[in-house]
């Protein structure tokens, strides 16, 4: 039997599967949108710190979003599927899908055990929410899995509604999305996301129903496109820096093409992070498997273009200090990006690790990735302040743009310095200041200006 609208309960109550920086976010989120939500995770120390009030990473607005929640009682955790199971109306799947060891492919093992799990679990009508980044056809598989495991006397109804948050900005992008995308075949599905998503469709956020294939491969464009703008204009940036030009200048031009725009033009580092480089390889992985394997192959150059910004980095560097063991070097940021204490393949840190690889004194310094940094690479050395890290420093290297490091004086700053030496690897500082203040000033994408002019070349 097919379940209809009128089968799913008219508040329904709400389950979100996997509390990460994406299910976290939703959960709250939902409660903030008046559901009750129960968030579940197969961690008991994550689920006893959420419960607690506790976030276990950094994300603005959303610790006091989680507090008003558990206080008001429409959010809770638990470890417990089959609690989960006796729940809820409508759960949304939010786990991970990180890149396989060793290969570009997503890793389903979590999305496949989550849905598995709640299906088998699921006591009444409900229905099934992916929101994890997949490979292309695995809603269409899973919904066969849920039809094989779920209670005979139970319809679950199954749906790909992906997410589109960015991190530092995830509870905005959720509460006001820009679009709204859902793959379903049948309407219960869509009737239930409309009641959950009511209040943005009120307010004519787009809401895009498709099928399930186009709604997964929404979610991979738009990262994959993302990735090569960024990449677009780091290749740009490889001629400026060689023949002269500028970079900031060459992206204001083309970006006020409106079919162009200046968003993600930003030359620098390149682009890191949990979402943007697995989900390019794992695409390629995915259409290779589907036998098209020159179809993405620009893929593969947009990643190299990104992972040759990291190698610029470190050949500036090493011609800046004349070789750089035993040199002190000031690594400003350790995150992918500010606003965000997550590491994950973060161009700043692999930076900060290679050039201590290299024999650098490497100082680093994140206002909020610290903790995580330490975990992935214990040895370099983590500094107090951005004070501390430019004590005495040879050569400054700015590799994530924090508010505090674009905010810096460079008057006061060369009090501290041994060299006033600085790599702008986000092209973010007031460049002509920099100078009048004696520093030596460099950017990715800009050939040298100053009096290290030739070390660049
Ligand atoms: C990205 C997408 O922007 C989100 O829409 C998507 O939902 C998310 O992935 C996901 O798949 O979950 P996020 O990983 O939070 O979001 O980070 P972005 O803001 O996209 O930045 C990615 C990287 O690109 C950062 O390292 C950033 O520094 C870099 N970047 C960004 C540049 O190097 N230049 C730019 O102009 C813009």
């Amino acid at each position: 039997m097919k379940i209809t609208p009128s089968t799913i309960a008219n508040s329904p109550r709400l389950t979100v599967i996997g509390t990460g920086y994406l299910g976290a976010t939703h959960a709250a989120a939902m409660a903030e949108l008046g559901f009750e939500v129960l968030g579940v995770d197969v961690d008991p120390d994550k689920i006893e710190r959420l419960s607690r009030g506790v976030l276990p990473f950094h994300e603005p607005d959303l610790p006091e979003l989680l507090t008003k929640h558990l206080s008001s009682g429409r959010l809770k955790f638990t470890t417990s599927i089959e609690e989960a199971g006796a729940f809820g109306d409508i759960h949304f799947i939010a786990v991970g899908t990180p890149q396989k060891e060793g290969e570009g492919g997503a890793d389903m093992t979590y999305v496949d055990e989550a849905v598995s799990a709640i299906a088998t679990s699921a006591t009444h009508d409900c229905v099934i929410v992916g929101k994890s980044t997949v490979p292309v056809g695995s809603a269409r598989r899973l919904q066969n899995l849920v039809e094989s495991v779920k209670r005979p006397n139970v319809n679950i109804s199954f749906a790909w509604n992906p997410e589109f948050l960015r991190e530092g900005f995830a509870v905005q992008d959720t509460l006001q999305p820009d679009r709204l995308v859902v793959g379903a075949d049948d309407d219960t599905a869509i009737t239930a996301l409309r009641e959950v998503y009511a209040e943005a469709i009120l307010r004519d956020t787009p809401f895009i129903t498709t099928d399930f294939e186009t709604a997964e491969l929404v979610k991979v464009a738009a990262n994959a496109f993302l990735a090569t703008k960024i990449s677009f204009i780091n290749s740009f940036a490889e001629v400026t820096e060689r023949v002269g030009g500028d970079i900031r200048t060459l992206a204001d031009a083309i970006g006020h093409d409106a079919r162009i725009g200046r968003k993600f033009l930003n030359a620098g580092v390149g682009f890191g992070g949990g979402c943007l480089p697995k989900d390019i390889r794992a695409l390629q992985a995915r259409v290779s498997e589907l036998g098209l394997d020159r179809t993405m192959a620009f893929l593969h150059e947009v990643d190299n273009i990104n992972l040759r910004r990291r190698e610029r980095v470190i050949d500036v560097a090493h011609s800046l200090t004349n070789g750089v063991n035993k040199k002190k070097i000031a690594v400003l940021g350790t995150t992918f990006k500010p606003n965000s204490d997550d590491v994950r393949d973060s161009p700043a840190l692999d930076i900060a690790a290679r050039l201590y690889g290299q024999g650098a004194d490497v100082r680093v310094y994140d206002p909020k990735g610290m903790e995580n940094s330490a975990k992935r690479f214990p040895r370099l050395t983590y500094s107090e302040s951005l004070e501390a890290a430019l004590e005495g420093a040879e050569l400054v290297l700015l590799l994530t743009e924090w508010q505090e490091f674009c905010e810096m004086d460079p008057v006061q700053i060369a009090l501290l310095v041994d060299s006033k030496t600085i790599v702008d690897g986000r092209n973010v500082l007031n460049r002509t200041n920099w100078i009048d203040a004696g520093w030596d000033y460099h950017a990715l994408g800009l050939k040298a200006v100053h009096a290290a002019e030739v070390a660049l070349v």
